[in-house]
């Protein structure tokens, strides 16, 4: 049904809608572990402030996602949804919500012309709110569509990588609209860059390789949120991570967690597994690769897929093969291996994109739960309107409500502090206006 909007479901590009049933079984157990999304999220959208509204997620397209957009469908949005990365897409996920009334275009393994073209058509369905990951859709409308870009009401964003990126667009005073940090909500970097990622980076990185964690050297490159959760589950795996960081306040809190922590040439030749996490770029590239073992393994939880210098890494190849199902094995040369004669073998995962969602599942369920109550909640307060351009985050009470409705569903109860157990300040100042 197109409303004159330029949304219009009937226009998705998918890769075969007869996968829908397998993705309604996928979206309907993520529900099921989602009560916060489905519950108190869905009773905070029952306002009307969404109905009829032209919201675009570009997430990576899978079952808690899928949840998300259909919220949002059900409470009244037209909702335009495409993948946030070339490599993330499920073909079935991206069936069942077209089943389901929703505009996609995404298909896995598209590659990235067709993933750009892809962001184009969810463009050119007008949103008027965006639900983004990483600023790939609104860093796109912002350069290719500047019409419809300075027509957007606003956008939430999920990452790291993407605050950072409409900060950018503020400093440079072309962010014409307000925008929420949905990562620098309490609810979502807290439990998603640390545990979520933590859990589901490990989990892929093992379920690829069917190789054991205890005993190996993790060298982990970036010590934010992210990289604080992976070393956290290598550890309790049995690994021994090492740390490289550039700021002085973060490599001295990996030193105080317990870690190794040392600069690039001095971690990497120990490493059995490296795992890049910096939301920067080239975080291994070229310099680096004589450094590394014969037969280390490679991997990407960071959002670009260039922390890890695959394109340099293949110049440097003479020979590239798939070895296992989302592993390609590079082969160095002795003169791009840097020390020895012998041909280096080096394994990258899932392409260099990120592992946890690229090559494994994702977030656990329950962690996305916290982070798209954060996102819908966001959208819906933007919809409601009343914040001025700029850079927004949740409010705290919003935050400690989403909080609660975790701790509810899962039946912890908290205490509230007694009368007289309040700090007694109020005896020194004087607080009349
Ligand atoms: N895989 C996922 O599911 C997932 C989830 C959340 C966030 N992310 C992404 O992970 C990345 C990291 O997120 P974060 O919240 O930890 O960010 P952060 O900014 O808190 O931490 C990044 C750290 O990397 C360090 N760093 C940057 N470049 C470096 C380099 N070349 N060498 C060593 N250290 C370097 C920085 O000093 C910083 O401490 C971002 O791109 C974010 O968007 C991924």
């Amino acid at each position: 049904m197109a409303d004159g909007s330029g949304f219009d479901p009937g226009k998705s590009e998918i890769a075969d809608a007869d996968l829908a049933p397998q993705g309604h079984r996928a979206i309907e157990w993520a529900r099921e572990h989602s009560p916060v999304v489905d519950g108190f999220l869905r009773q905070r959208l029952t306002d009307g402030a969404l109905e009829g509204r032209t919201i675009a997620v570009v997430v990576h397209l899978e079952a808690k996602t899928a949840l998300l957009a259909t919220v949002l469908a059900d409470a009244g949005a037209n909702v335009v949804a495409a993948g946030s990365n070339p490599h993330s897409t499920r073909d079935d996920i991206a069936a069942a919500l077209v089943d389901r009334g929703i505009e996609v275009h995404s298909t896995r393994e598209s590659g990235y012309p067709a993933w750009e073209k892809h962001l184009l058509a969810v463009a050119d369905a007008e949103p008027e709110l965006i639900i983004d990951d990483g600023a790939e859709l609104t860093l796109r409308m912002a350069k290719y569509r500047p019409d419809a870009y300075a027509a957007l009401a606003g956008v939430t964003e999920q990452t790291t990588t993407g605050v950072l990126r409409l900060q950018r667009l503020a400093d440079s005073g072309n962010l014409p609209f307000a925008a929420m940090a949905a990562n620098n909500a309490a609810c979502k970097h807290l439990f998603d860059n640390r545990y979520g990622t933590g859990q589901s980076t490990l989990q892929a990185m093992l379920d690829l390789t069917n190789m054991l964690m205890a005993g190996k050297v993790v060298v982990i490159i970036g010590y934010g949120w992210v990289g604080r959760g992976i070393a956290t589950y290598v550890r309790a795996l049995g690994g021994r991570p090492m740390v490289v960081e550039v700021d002085p306040v973060k490599g001295l809190e990996a030193q105080m967690d317990g870690h190794v922590v040392a600069p690039i040439g001095d971690a990497l030749p120990h490493a059995d597994f490296v795992i890049t996490a910096t939301g920067g770029m080239r975080a291994v590239t070229t310099r680096h690769f004589g450094l590394l073992k014969d037969g280390v393994i490679l991997a990407n939880a960071g959002h670009h897929d260039l922390e890890v210098d695959v394109a340099a890494l293949g110049a440097a190849a003479d020979d590239v093969t798939e070895v296992r199902a989302g592993i390609d094995r590079y082969h160095l040369p002795s003169t791009a291996s840097g020390t020895g004669t012998d041909r280096k073998r080096v394994d990258v995962l899932a392409n260099g994109a990120l592992v946890n969602i690229a090559g494994g599942l994702g977030h656990p369920i329950e962690i996305m739960d916290l982070s798209f109550a954060v996102q819908g909640v966001g959208c819906h307060e933007l919809a409601r309107g009343g914040y001025e351009t700029g850079i927004h985050v949740i409010s705290p009470e919003l935050d400690a409500e989403i909080a609660a409705a975790k701790l509810a569903d899962g039946g912890v109860t908290l205490d509230q502090l007694d009368d007289d157990q309040h700090d007694e300040i109020s005896e020194f100042i004087d607080e009349t206006p």
